[in-house]
């Protein structure tokens, strides 16, 4: 189980993005490993995770007590409706702070997952297995959780880092085209903000990068997460400059307003 470690330092919790392939054979012993100890589990899984995996984790997990829950993730979906689902089984299964919730899959379902890891007795231990490139490289570091309103994206949340990430590349290879390029488009966004060496070697490299290439992606992959972490350190609440990773999202939604795209992709 070859895998690279990148360690975050914030100023509410210090932890690990552990980046590989075919880690979830062996979740629990990486979980042990980052001293993260736990009895009991929710896993709450984005439907669109295939069955092998899904059963690979239960067995890896099998010395814990472990109850899964699946999310369809949808813009639609993320909503505190959902969030409250989430906190009815964690209450109702009698989970303590010292229980876990390990959120599988994309950006939505992270984002609503560590809301609900945030609120439940102000704070259960948060592990976050991201299954897009986009939240591989983007929304599960640094913490920024939530959930949509009909005023908006992503316009109730809270900062609640995670105790622990684990990005396994095995779950691209499931990922449609369109998502993979999304999250090329997070990566290229990082090397524009912060490194020009890297914008280089995506500019060589993008091909290989799109199709998943070994060790083209996986340096891609750590390469941006570096980028967000060492934004991340040094402004962890978006005070001043973690707005710079907003890069392009100004331009993006003058764009779709102007073009009258922006309604037609909110659901809301
Ligand atoms: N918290 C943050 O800092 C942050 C940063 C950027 C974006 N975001 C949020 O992330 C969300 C977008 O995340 P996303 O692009 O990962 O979208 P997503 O979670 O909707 O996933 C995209 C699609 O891929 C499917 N999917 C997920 N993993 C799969 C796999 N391994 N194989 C096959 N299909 C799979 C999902 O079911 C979904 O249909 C947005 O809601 C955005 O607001 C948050």
């Amino acid at each position: 189980m070859k895998h690279i470690k990148l360690k975050i330092n914030t100023k509410t919790q210090k932890y690990s993005i552990v980046i590989g392939s075919n880690l979830m054979f062996n979740i629990s012993k990486i979980i042990k490993d980052n001293s993260i100890n736990f009895k009991k589990c929710l896993v709450i899984i984005d439907k669109n995770i295939s069955k092998k995996t899904i059963s690979q984790i239960k067995k890896s997990l099998n010395r814990k007590k472990i109850y899964i829950h699946f999310f369809k993730a949808s813009e639609i979906n993320k909503n505190i409706n959902n969030v409250n689902k989430i906190l009815d089984i964690l209450l109702n299964k009698n989970f303590s702070r010292e229980d876990c919730l390990i959120s599988v899959g994309g950006g939505i379902t992270g984002d609503i997952s560590g809301f609900a890891a945030s609120l439940f007795k102000r704070g259960l231990k948060f592990i976050n297995v991201p299954t897009t490139l986009l939240s591989q490289v983007d929304s599960s570091i640094g913490g920024k959780t939530g959930v949509n309103t009909k005023y908006g994206k992503n316009l109730i949340g809270s900062f609640y880092q995670p105790n622990l990430v684990i990005s396994d590349i095995q779950f691209l290879k499931t990922l449609p085209n369109r998502e993979v390029i999304c999250g090329y488009g997070e990566i290229l966004k990082h090397s524009l903000i912060a490194n020009k060496k890297f914008f280089n070697f995506l500019n060589r490299n993008y091909k290989k990068i799109i199709y998943l290439k070994s060790p083209f992606i996986e340096k891609a992959i750590f390469e941006s997460c570096k980028i967000k972490k060492n934004i991340v350190e040094k402004d962890e609440k978006e005070k001043n400059l973690r707005k710079i990773l907003n890069f392009g999202h100004t331009f993006a939604h003058a764009y779709e307003s102007f073009f009258g795209l922006y309604k037609k992709t909110q659901p809301w």
